[in-house]
Parts: structure tokens; C-alpha cells; sequence
């Protein structure tokens, strides 16, 4: 029999009800149910401070050192994704740049995902061979053969995306972290389009686990966020180099946002599955779109791994395009009515971008996300239909 759930042990919970209650507490001072903003810089200090560790992590002296929105939405995330701990930093590009910083150095070698969110990308290709002599090798990881021979002796990481920002690709977490550790190198996983309870990449043998909070976690479209979980000993190094030492807290205010946005993750999440799928079956059977690119759709070249890996759908995120010139693709967009033509992803409304043919790293995507550009659709809590009328009437306009 499992244990009885308690709320005051968040480890009993099922992960629906985690989402709920993790990292909340009924306020000691006023009795307020859910843990007020606390917005001070500083706390008070104990009778006898002079042995207290100053840069300590967790010693609540100093917000950039833990406090108490932060430290409640870490508890609520490392138990989210299953970790032994969690860091909160101010954005999710902060977050993958606090994995590489804290866990390479100059000489290193990094296998990274041929196709990965643009920032990582830049990374691997500017500032970090640039500034710090770390070299990265980009690998299809969904030919575990070429992974195999890019990985070194000296390779000190291998950076993946459960689901790639922005082709869908799926890629076999187990296998690549089976390959990672047989030279020692950590597996980090940028888990942004496939957040829990769909994906969990710790149980799949990753190391680290990075989000953008500022998408599907926070939902809403209103604060910014990022996040490292995994094992307690590598999360204490980036508290401490990447927290307290390079200062890249997150702020006390989207830390109590993003605790609050997350209370509905696993319920936003269902919703955002059902809906892509129908947007992504409406879209593939249109003659006037050129590809739809989602792990729901047998056609996917990695739907039966989908399949076996993620729980309870395929995510919101879709690409496509329709099938015309890159001007196709912006009047296509610009006569939609209900869904909104911006960047970002996760949020509650449904967000378009159209991504053009040029750019170094566009030559790193599929014949068909070159030929004219693609659409980035991230598919959000609207009814379904009232999407799916919207894009069918923008078919019309544009193909008219
Ligand atoms: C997969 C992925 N990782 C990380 C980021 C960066 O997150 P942020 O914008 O919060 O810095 C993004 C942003 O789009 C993303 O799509």
C-alpha cells in the first residue's frame, strides 16, 4: 500500500497535487494560505553573526543567496522534475549559461544538439569558443552511431532538448545519457517544451535539467525565469557559482508569479496537448500546408519514441508552413485573428512566429524548414475550434 498523502511531506504526493501544493506554506506571521511576496533585499542576521558563512547558499542573510519565494518554488521544481534540488535563476537563458559556465572549462569539449534553441546555439558557436576556448561539436542526436563518434575523452557535456526548439525533433534521452556516461560526461537536458508531468529527463538518466520557467511553468506570459534541477551536489555548485558569485537570482516577484502559474501546470499541460494534436491533424490534412512538424503525428519520424516517452500527450508546440513564399507565410499570418504573431512559447494564448530562410544556423534545419521559412505555433488554452476556424479562415484569405 503506498503511504497515506500528507501536503506537509510533498514527497507523498502524486504530481498533480505537488503541483498544487509544493513549496507553499501557510504563513507563520498572518495565517495567509499561500507564502506572501517577501520583497526585502536582506534578512535579519542571528545574535552572533561572525561565523556565518557571508556567501554562503540557503543562509537566508541576503536575497541573492536564497530567499523565500525562490527557495519555495526550488522545492516545488526539483520535486516537479523529480530532482534531489533545484536553482531559480532570472531567465532560462541564464539557466543554460549557469550550466556551462559552472561545468566547463577552457580545453573542454561539449557534444550539443544539431538543432537547439537559438541562444544555446549562439553559445556554443560564439561566446563560449571565443571567450573560453570550449569546444562543441552539433550532432543529430537522433543517429546514435555519429553521437557515439562525436563524444571524446575530453568531453565534459552533452547538451540535448527532450523536443527541439524549434524542428520537434524527439530524442532518445536513455541512449544519449548511456553514451554520456561512459566517458564521464554529464547529460544536460533543456526540458522547456516537454515540462512535467510529460517528460521527466532525471528518470531517464540526466544529469541536469534546465527550463525556461518563463514559459510553460509560469503559463501566463508575465514574468521571466529559469531553472536547473538534478543532484544535490551539482545544484549546490550552481547556487553558488552562478547564484550568489555571478549574481543571477531570480527576482522575489517572479519567483511568487511563477509559484503561482505552476499550480496549473499539469492541468494547462493536458489541455495544451489536445489542442496541438487537433491543430496539428487539422493542419496535415489541409492540401495548402506544405509540412506540419509534431511528435503526435504518426508521419513524425520519431513518434513511436514520443510515444514511449513522453506521458500523456505530445506538447503544444507545432511548426509548419503553408505552402508558398516566405510572403505567403507572413500574409498567412497576418490574417489570423485570434492567435497572435510574437515570440515566446507556453503562455496561455496561442503565439505564432514566422522564421525566415537565412541565418547560419537555419542551414542546421530540414530541407523543408528552409525552403520558404517556417511558422513556430505554440498552441495555447483557447477553445480548439475557435483555433482551428481562425487558421482555416486565414487559409482562405491567403490562398483566395
Ligand atoms: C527551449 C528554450 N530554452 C531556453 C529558452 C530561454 O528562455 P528565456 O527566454 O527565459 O531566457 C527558450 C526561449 O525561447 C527556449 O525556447
Amino acid at each position: 500500500m503506498t503511504a497515506r498523502p500528507d501536503k506537509r511531506d510533498p514527497a507523498s504526493l502524486r504530481p498533480n497535487t505537488q503541483a498544487v501544493h509544493a513549496g507553499n506554506a501557510i504563513d507563520p506571521g498572518s495565517g495567509a494560505l499561500r507564502t506572501p511576496i517577501v520583497m526585502a533585499n536582506s534578512y535579519a542576521l542571528p545574535d552572533d553573526p561572525s561565523t556565518m558563512d557571508w556567501s554562503g547558499i540557503d543562509v537566508m542573510n541576503y536575497t541573492r543567496s536564497g530567499a523565500v519565494n525562490q527557495n519555495g518554488l526550488q522545492r516545488k521544481l526539483a520535486l516537479l522534475e523529480n530532482g534531489e534540488d533545484a536553482v531559480a535563476l532570472a531567465s532560462g537563458v541564464a539557466a543554460l549559461h549557469a550550466v556551462f559556465f559552472c561545468f566547463l572549462k577552457s580545453g573542454d569539449h561539449v557534444v550539443v544538439a544539431d538543432v537547439a534553441y537559438e541562444a544555446t546555439w549562439r553559445l556554443f558557436t560564439e561566446l563560449l569558443p571565443q571567450k573560453y576556448g570550449i569546444h562543441a561539436t552539433f550532432v543529430d542526436m537522433s543517429d546514435l552511431g555519429a553521437v557515439q563518434a562525436a563524444i571524446r575523452p575530453e568531453t565534459r557535456l552533452v547538451h540535448i532538448e527532450a523536443i527541439a526548439n524549434p524542428t520537434t525533433k524527439v530524442t532518445d534521452v536513455a541512449a544519449i545519457s548511456r553514451l554520456a556516461h561512459e566517458v564521464g560526461a554529464l547529460l544536460s537536458i533543456d526540458n522547456t517544451f516537454s515540462p512535467p508531468p510529460l517528460f521527466r529527463p532525471l528518470d531517464h538518466g540526466a544529469d541536469l535539467v534546465v527550463h525556461s520557467l518563463t514559459k510553460y511553468i509560469n503559463g501566463h506570459g508575465d514574468a521571466m525565469g529559469g531553472a536547473v534541477i538534478g543532484r544535490a551536489d551539482l545544484i549546490e555548485r550552481l547556487k553558488r557559482d552562478a547564484m550568489v558569485e555571478v549574481g543571477g537570482v531570480i527576482s522575489p516577484f517572479n519567483a511568487w508569479l511563477i509559484m503561482r502559474g505552476s499550480v496549473t501546470l499539469p492541468l494547462r499541460l493536458r489541455q495544451h496537448c489536445v489542442a496541438a494534436q487537433l491543430v496539428a491533424n487539422f493542419l496535415d490534412a489541409d492540401p495548402r500546408v506544405a509540412f506540419v512538424a509534431y511528435p503526435g503525428l504518426t508521419s513524425h519520424p520519431q513518434h513511436d519514441l514520443a510515444t514511449r516517452m513522453l506521458h500523456g500527450g505530445f506538447g503544444g508546440m507545432l511548426a509548419f508552413a503553408v505552402d508558398g513564399d516566405p510572403e505567403a507565410q507572413n500574409r498567412f499570418v497576418s490574417n489570423l485573428r485570434v492567435v497572435t504573431s510574437a515570440v515566446s512559447l507556453g503562455h496561455d494564448e496561442s503565439l505564432i512566429v514566422h522564421v525566415g530562410t537565412t541565418g547560419a544556423r537555419v542551414a542546421t534545419y530540414p530541407d523543408e524548414f528552409r525552403r520558404w521559412g517556417h511558422l513556430r505555433f505554440s498552441v495555447g488554452l483557447e477553445d480548439p475550434d475557435d483555433l482551428i476556424a481562425d487558421l482555416s479562415a486565414a487559409l482562405d484569405a491567403t490562398f483566395a
